[in-house]
């Protein structure tokens, strides 16, 4: 018998959304591979058995075990846009959406995006934190355990800046696995109303320096934590794979952080988008980008062109850009919570581009003005009824296509061995009901690197 810390067992279903090695795309996108009566056994945080119950109880042996009692077990589920790094809230905006108003309109008097800006700008650092400490607790009640985190409401070097450090802050100090984005070129900050070239140029020039500067340092405390948490649990094999660090690398680290854009009439044209992607790739950064959301400036060609690991919104991308999209190795990431959230009942095309065989992932984009939702199931619901997604499409959807999204699909995202054991435990026979059902909550337990939250 093999010593474990945790066995799951007598699971109804054991959703893996298993893939091999790669992200899911097209008719693979129905596959959630599911095992009945199924059973996980996990030591250091990841998993070292995955099977049916017998299998796994004849092999483990743990400390502890938790019996499922005939209910979903399934992988926890990966946010891969978000922008809950802000203060204040945007209500008044929300009455006058009510009222009529649309989104860009309002952009472009000064409203939206601009005003949380000003109020980011002005709050503290621990405010900011408390605030989105309080957001990534509703998202892991409804399930999320690993997201991305833009920056975009500080649209100067110090406020941007100050929001990488509170998701540093937040990634030290909260259970959730956090990649951040930085998105200085959110929309046009009001200092530089008619003048969009010029703060391209701060962007370029000043800017993402200053946020690789600010990874570096983040990466090397999160690895020193890594190594102290591994000394402590005397994990062996990891602390010579940290001890190289020590070392330190003969190369620069390749980036596990995004630079995004946000193409789009008020925002940024396709030639803006081109220049800030193309410097931040020389960085080393990884690249994403908002485009498609109202309207088709190109953006999505030229970003998978780039070599984008995601591309996000979508809503207007045309014909012959979902078939480059379907023959890329970019992600595809659809928002139909921004569509509820406006009222509007088109939709992005999922459905055409999971059949033209690209892999799409869904997400929240939790944020103040378009998207105020912290629930991957609330996206899969809304998938399912107005994209036409199947239950399984969205469940690999919001699982291992959303980890491949941000650069996470080797570790997270699916229930296989060696992956970081962060799962869930829903309250349903069938896993189905997870977007059958809306407006509850049917996540019983949560469990997090091994360890139940
Ligand atoms: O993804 N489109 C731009 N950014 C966000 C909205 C952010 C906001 O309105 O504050 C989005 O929809
Ligand atoms: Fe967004």
């Amino acid at each position: 018998m093999t010593k474990v810390d945790l066995i799951i067992h007598n699971a109804g279903q054991l959703v893996t959304c298993a893939s091999d090695g790669k992200p899911k795309r097209g008719a693979a996108m129905q596959d959630v591979g599911t095992i009945s009566n199924g059973a996980v056994a996990i030591k250091h945080g990841k998993f070292v058995g995955v099977g049916k119950s017998k299998q796994i109880l004849a092999k483990f042996e743990a400390e502890q075990t938790i019996d499922a009692e005939r209910r979903v077990v399934c992988p926890g589920f990966v946010d891969p846009h978000t922008h809950i790094v802000y203060a204040g809230d945007r209500l008044n905006e929300f009455e006058l959406k009510i009222k009529g108003a649309e989104y860009l309109d309002i952009l472009a008097g000064g409203g939206g995006i601009i005003s949380t800006v000003v109020r980011t700008r002005k709050a503290s650092i621990a405010n900011l934190v408390k605030q989105a400490r309080g957001r990534l607790e509703k998202m892991l009640a409804c399930g999320t355990t690993a997201c991305e985190i833009k920056t975009g409401y500080g649209l100067d070097t110090n406020t941007e800046l100050k929001m990488l450090r509170v998701i540093g802050e937040l990634e030290n100090s909260h259970p959730m696995d956090i990649v951040p984005t930085f998105l200085a070129a959110h929309t046009v900050p009001p200092e530089f109303k008619g003048n969009t070239e010029g703060y391209v140029d701060l962007i370029c020039e000043e800017m993402l320096p200053a946020a690789a500067d600010w990874y570096s340092i983040f990466f090397l405390q999160k690895n020193m934590r890594r190594l102290f948490h591994d000394l402590q649990r005397a994990d062996s094999s990891r602390i010579w794979g940290c001890a190289g660090i020590l070392e330190g690398p003969s190369e620069p680290p390749v980036m596990d952080f995004f630079v995004d854009v946000f193409t789009e009439k008020n925002a940024f044209d396709r030639g803006q988008m081109g220049r800030i992607l193309s410097r931040a790739k020389a960085l080393g950064f990884k690249l994403k980008a908002h485009v498609d959301q109202f309207t088709n400036l190109g953006g999505s060609r030229l970003a998978i062109r780039s070599g984008a690991v995601s591309i996000d919104h979508l809503d207007a991308i045309s014909r012959s850009e979902i078939k480059e999209l379907a023959a890329s190795e970019t992600i595809g990431v659809v928002i139909p919570t921004e569509n509820f959230n406006a009222g509007k009942t088109k939709f992005a095309p999922a459905r055409k581009l999971v059949d033209a065989g690209c892999a799409i992932a869904l997400s929240t984009d939790y944020n103040p003005g378009s998207a105020p939702c912290p629930s991957q199931p609330m996206a899969m619901a809304i998938s399912c009824r107005y994209q036409k997604l199947l239950p399984s499409e969205a469940f690999n959807a919001v699982t291992i296509n959303a980890a491949y999204a941000i650069g996470l699909g080797d570790t997270h995202g699916s229930i296989e061995v060696g992956k970081k054991a962060d799962l869930l435990v829903a309250d349903v026979s069938d896993y189905r009901q997870l977007a059958y059902e809306f407006g509850g909550n049917l996540i019983t337990k949560v469990i997090k690197s091994g360890e139940a939250l």
